[in-house]
């Protein structure tokens, strides 16, 4: 029995991949994109975190993946909860515990998927009822990319135009069962270094310093429709260029900006290749690499392709490992329980 007056809810949230990143904040305040993007979010992997308001608590404490949050975590955790405690009219201090189904220095974008399930976990316990769409809007003051992991399958999320960021707001654009072919085979690069600044910092400097960036977002709505379109008619032929060449340009304003932001190794560049060359060979794109602020590669290919990709990408010096993950559920509820 939950002790009188606590109310605790556990929730699920799962990374995603982006194929058109979000770079760039136009408001930091109330974490507004420049840009729309798109993403595909990824089944097997999971955060899960419990948020407990417990009126006899003194203070909030943060457990993340077994240990007591370090300075900077504890602080976006308790950022959350303020945001949730005054919408709720809520003073109670909380628990929360995390923990991930992945190594969450593999840099798997544990951003997105903890602060999706925080978000979730906080507003359940705190009792409100947010609609799925609020609760994309409230996860993007964690992360941007959190808000949306709280769809499943294919999910957009727009950037809007109004000052208040009321049109900003993730939606989904396809379940997960929309394209049951498609695949992503993460190359998981050994020794991939642990991200030192946070995106939603390194992406301001590109803002600022790199002359390609004003270019790049002049390209994007374009880019981004041919790949709605693409998805929609589950056209691989169509979708995997685009795919490649949103990432080429992402990382050519990551590597122009002034001081030069390089997330990739030796053996990030390595299948990068591979994948070219695996296009040029088949005279056909059988496969599209895309990376986030991180050294792994995702490989998306199509179901049939799968066990070829993963030889060749094991293969290659500096891999780990291969992951196989498809697109998966969003934020998932397990349990709540109220005040007695
Ligand atoms: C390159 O919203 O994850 O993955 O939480 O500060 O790390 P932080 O920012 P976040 O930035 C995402 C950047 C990206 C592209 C994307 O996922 O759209």
């Amino acid at each position: 029995m939950p002790r009188s007056g606590a109310r605790s809810a556990t929730c699920d949230a799962p990374p995603n991949i982006a194929l058109v990143k979000y770079w760039g904040v136009r408001d930091p305040a109330l974490g507004l994109p420049y840009n729309s993007s798109l993403s595909v979010t990824l089944d097997r992997l999971r955060s899960r975190t419990t948020v407990r308001f417990d009126p006899g608590r003194p203070d909030d404490r943060v457990v993340l993946n077994g240990a007591p949050a370090g300075a900077k975590e504890r602080g976006a955790v308790v950022a959350m909860l303020d945001r949730v405690r005054d919408a709720a009219g809520v003073s109670d201090r909380a628990e929360v515990v995390s923990e991930n189904n992945f190594p969450t220095a593999s840099g798997l974008a544990s951003s997105a998927s903890g602060f999706a399930a925080l978000a979730a976990a906080a507003s359940e316990a705190a009792g409100l009822a947010l609609s799925d769409r609020a609760l994309s809007q409230l996860a993007r003051f964690g992360s941007g990319s959190a808000s949306r992991s709280v769809f499943g399958g294919f999910v957009e999320w727009r950037a809007g135009r109004r000052p208040d960021g009321a049109d900003c707001y993730a939606r989904p654009l396809y379940p997960p069962s929309h394209w049951p072919e498609l695949v992503d085979v993460v190359a998981m690069i050994a020794d991939a270094p642990a991200k030192e600044t946070r995106s939603s910092v390194a992406m301001q400097l590109s803002v600022r310093t790199s002359p390609g960036y004003a270019n790049r977002l002049a390209e994007i709505p374009g880019r981004l429709a041919r790949m709605r379109r693409a998805i929609g008619r589950r056209d691989a032929a169509a979708l995997f260029p685009l795919v490649m060449e949103e990432c080429d340009s992402f990382r050519t304003v990551c590597e122009t900006t002034r001081p030069s932001l390089d997330y990739l190794t030796g053996a990030s560049r390595a299948v990068i290749a591979e994948v070219r060359d695996l296009n040029r060979t088949a005279g056909r794109p059988v496969a599209a690499y895309t990376h986030d602020a991180g050294a792994h590669v995702h490989v998306f290919t199509l179901r049939r392709n799968a066990p070829r990709v993963r030889r060749r990408l094991a293969a290659v010096p500096g891999v780990a490992s291969t992951l196989l993950v498809r697109p998966g559920p969003g934020v998932r509820r397990r349990r709540s329980t109220r005040a007695t």
